[in-house]
């Protein structure tokens, strides 16, 4: 007979966290947000953890190369999407795993005789100001000198004159020979008070360039996560159709997270996929299955298809439409606290714990901050990361203001790139996600500095400086309406920038 749980499904929103006694070793300088998303014993140190609890959604719309490395270098990760084709898929993670903080591959390229115009303009489109000489304009040609903003004046020179006239020539350049450390690549350019150090080849074909700014960059990334040889820890998604070829090429790229990426993920088609990675790579990949909306779906794949992590969310997402086109989901909260409770019941009984990751519907900061309160260990987010300069959609003017372009991987634009896989087969009969805009924010960076400002504040409040602390503390009060109502600015009129 049909079932109907008695609770209703509830929401982020409908919740507030009740201050705990903040003692005076709980400062924000104390707080450490580093949490596991691999399965581990009790006891035991979790093969990978996360030093911030943010993973970007596994979206054609968010996480592309340059989201993946931003994410990584400040501690969460961005799930490459599986929406492509397997060898652009396990390209892009090449690329985040060959992006050694450090030496960079040139993108700016012109041969001498290129006229600075079309320098200036490539400067501009690649936003780098310093270019690269070569013999034939390539990143790896024969390298011929150095050109930087500093080396014209665009208004007083006579910009169809050649790059040779201004660069600086190659026998007036410091650099460096491939086989250079980090350490000492670093070293030159300090000594020599350079901002870029060109690496050559033996043979004095350019290899890459090593810049000041990454090395300050560096330094002010300590939460960067990185594998045993120093390269950033890389995330892709999967799907349970053709695992059998895109894990081995994504896994041979440098995959260290891989995640099965389904609306439903309560299924035998997880299990088998998982299990089928667990026989070929063991350990040596964290694995995580999803999504789910309940404790028996987290036990099934817990306990059944031994995934490393579950994520829990249906329908909830900004994007998404599946609760209205097929009448299932939960609100993200019931689905979270559900599940958690089975994560824990889970570990008290087999002593292994699997972390939980809350996927989607997280709208703001508050939202994000109930979630881990509620016993996420680390949250997925799309909205939030395709409003940065670093999801890979370009940049729309609408009204005199910059949006980008942000669509659910269950539309039919998401889902296009199959039709070429199908024989142009139209197999698509319903979309589950729309298209749609959002504003944009700024950086990766500049929007997690702030969430982050909040959630360690947070914690101290709740009298905590782990996150494990904080869901253990954490005291949760339902909010009726009008209380929702009475927490935004009520009763007085707001001043808005423009009228300032
Ligand atoms: P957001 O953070 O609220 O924007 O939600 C992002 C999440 O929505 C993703 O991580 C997916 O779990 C989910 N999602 C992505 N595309 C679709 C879609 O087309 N339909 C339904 N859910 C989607």
């Amino acid at each position: 007979m049909t079932k109907i749980i008695s609770d209703v499904s509830r929401t982020f929103s409908e919740y507030l966290l009740l201050p705990r006694l903040t003692k005076k070793e709980h400062t924000v300088a104390n707080v450490s947000l580093t949490t596991p998303i691999s399965r581990f014993e009790k006891g035991e140190v979790p093969r990978l953890s996360l030093n911030i609890p943010f993973v970007s959604a596994s979206m054609q719309s968010v996480s592309g190369t340059k989201m993946a490395i931003a994410l990584s270098r400040r501690g969460g990760l961005a799930f490459i999407y599986t929406s492509q084709p397997i060898e652009e898929q396990a390209a892009m993670v090449g690329k985040v795993k060959r992006y050694k903080a450090g030496f960079v591959p040139s993108d700016s390229n012109v041969k001498p005789s290129t006229p600075i115009s079309e320098a200036i303009s490539l400067s501009r489109q690649t936003g780098h100001s310093t270019i690269a000489v070569t013999e034939d304009g390539q990143p790896n040609g024969k390298f011929l000198g150095i050109l930087t903003d500093k080396d014209y004046w665009e208004f007083e020179d006579d910009l169809s004159r050649p790059v040779a006239d201004f660069m600086t020539p190659a026998d007036r350049v410091i650099y460096g020979e491939t086989g250079i450390s980090l350490h000492d690549a670093n070293l030159l350019l300090y000594q020599n008070k350079k901002e870029c150090l060109p690496i050559l080849e033996k043979n004095g074909n350019l290899h890459s360039l090593v810049f000041k700014k990454d090395y300050v960059d560096h330094r002010n990334n300590p939460d960067e996560l990185t594998d045993d040889r120093k390269r950033l820890v890389v995330a892709a998604a999967i799907n349970t159709h053709d695992y059998k070829m895109r894990v081995p090429a994504l896994v041979e790229a440098g995959a260290d997270v891989l995640s099965i990426d389904a609306s439903d993920g309560y299924t035998e088609y997880q299990k088998e996929c998982s299990l089928w990675i667990r026989e070929k790579y063991g350990d040596a990949v964290v694995l995580g299955g999803g999504n789910v909306v309940s404790g028996d779906g987290f036990r099934y794949l817990a306990e059944e298809a031994q995934v490393d992590f579950v994520k829990v969310g249906i329908g909830g997402g900004s994007i998404c439409i599946t609760r209205e086109q097929k009448g299932i989901g939960r609100g993200q909260a019931s689905a979270l606290m559900d599940v958690v409770e089975e994560r824990n019941r889970y570990f008290e009984e087999t002593g292994i714990y699997v972390p939980v990751c809350s996927d989607g519907g997280l709208a703001n900061d508050t939202q994000i901050i109930i979630a881990l309160a509620m016993g996420a260990d680390f949250v997925m987010m799309g909205r939030y990361f395709a409003m940065t300069d670093e999801s890979p959609t370009p940049k729309v003017s609408m009204n005199g203001r910059i949006y980008k372009p942000y669509w659910g991987e269950g539309s039919n634009r998401a889902r296009n790139w199959q039709r070429y896989n199908n024989a142009g087969e139209d197999y698509l009969k319903f979309e589950e996600g729309v298209d749609a805009y959002v504003p944009m924010v700024g950086s990766v960076n500049d929007v997690l500095a702030v969430t982050l400002a909040k959630l360690k504040s947070t914690l101290c409040n709740n009298g905590a400086v782990t996150l494990k602390a904080f869901a253990e503390n954490a005291m949760l009060t339902r909010i009726s309406e009008q209380s929702f109502v009475e927490g935004g600015t009520s009763t007085v009129t707001t001043i808005d920038n423009e009228q300032k």
